[in-house]
């Protein structure tokens, strides 16, 4: 396999360091902005450098971002190069039309990195729905708001501190805003719902809500109260009725998501046949995500194809009846549905998650987290 590698950022360096020790594929050249030289790989700043190499059967796409990554793959799936791509929000978005496209020209399309980072998550999805109904998706699912989070609760750490951490091991995004404001929580929970549940949700159907507004004097509550605050999706499918949300969620000490730490994820899902079953491991980092990428690549050179199409369109329904904590704002709606109060933050009698992410958006200062079902 000979590889255009598009981006030499901290996923890009991966795929080409692990790549490099191997005899079955090769970086072949690098599409990258900065000046950078390489032993054994031509480095180019243009895409079409790789675009009509005809040596280059297959293009990894380590860039991130909607464009110009989805222009990039488009035309890297038309010239006839399979794709491996661990970029979730060109997946979230596309996948409806990149894999029939990808299917009609007869080369492959995968995707698995763009989920869990070193976490084999999708493509143990894709097997499980094969041979059962998917009733439950979701878990913590990006690395930056576990490695906030755990630093805030663990250390003691600000949410600045911790953030810059986060940023200096590669662990977040470009930008930061996009693992803060659930915006990579929500990609992955859509794309794994739409995988384990046969559909394509209306994305402005799936509320999502961050940890930017978190406070370390909401984390001493959470202790106080026996609690640790993890950033949560959600994905459900009760007879053909989905629904789907990201939001900070408060778990009992000792519980497994409780203890997840640093950059890990533990992704799980509930199927009819095997029950729970759990997947954990680094959800970022150069060396976890590039694994799966290389893991892709391992993958098209066997012929393996990626997951089924997407089914039909269907708008997640958020009737689920939870109580909250929240902080940061007070207002006549909170005051009329507040059953109890920590610290400066309340608890509110049970909400529905509409509801709740409603008046969020209409205070996005404010910080949520959802307590535990069986809390309520
Ligand atoms: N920024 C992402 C995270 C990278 O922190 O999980 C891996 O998807």
């Amino acid at each position: 396999m000979r590889i255009g590698l598009l981006g030499f950022g901290v996923v890009g360096r991966g795929v080409y360091d692990i790549t490099s020790a191997r005899s079955d594929m090769q970086v072949a050249k690098v599409v990258c902005l900065e000046d950078i030289s390489l032993p054994d790989a031509q480095v180019t700043k243009n895409f079409q450098d790789v675009l009509t190499d005809s040596t280059i059967d297959t293009v990894v796409e380590a860039m991130g971002g909607l464009h110009p990554a989805y222009e990039f793959v488009r035309a890297a799936i038309e010239a006839g190069k399979n794709v491996v791509t661990s970029n979730k929000a060109l997946v979230a978005t596309f996948y409806d039309e990149l894999l029939p496209l990808a299917q009609s020209k007869g080369v492959l399309f995968r995707c698995t990195a763009a989920v869990g980072g070193g976490i084999g998550w999708l493509s143990e999805l894709e097997r499980a729905r094969r041979v059962q109904s998917i009733h439950r998706v979701g878990g913590i699912m990006n690395g930056t708001c576990n490695y906030i989070l755990d630093s805030m609760t663990r250390l003691g750490l600000t949410y600045e501190d911790a953030l810059s951490q986060a940023q200096a091991l590669g662990y977040a995004e470009a930008n930061p805003s996009t693992d803060v404001d659930g915006i990579d929580t929500w990609h992955k929970l859509i794309l794994s719902s739409n995988i384990g549940f046969s559909v394509s949700l209306d994305p402005q159907s799936v509320p999502a809500a961050g940890i930017r507004s978190i406070r370390a004097e909401d984390v001493a509550s959470f202790k106080a109260h026996g609690f640790v605050c993890k950033l949560m999706a959600t994905g459900k499918n009760q007879d053909g009725v989905i629904s789907a949300y990201v939001q900070p969620t408060l778990f009992r000490q000792g519980e497994p998501e409780a203890a997840v730490p640093a950059n890990y994820n533990l992704i799980t899902l509930v199927g009819s046949a095997s029950g729970r079953m759990s997947f954990y491991g680094q959800g970022a980092g150069r060396y976890p995500t590039a694994y799966n990428v290389v893991q892709d690549c391992a993958d098209v050179l066997a012929g393996k194809g990626f997951y089924s199409p997407y089914g039909k369109k269907v708008s997640a329904v958020n009737a689920d009846t939870l109580c909250y904590y929240v902080s940061g704002v007070q207002d006549a709606w909170l005051e009329e549905n507040r059953q109890a109060s920590w610290g400066s933050g309340i608890i509110t009698k049970p909400v529905t998650v509409e509801a709740m992410h409603s008046w969020l958006q209409a205070h996005p200062d404010a910080f949520i987290a959802a307590l535990p079902v069986n809390e309520n």
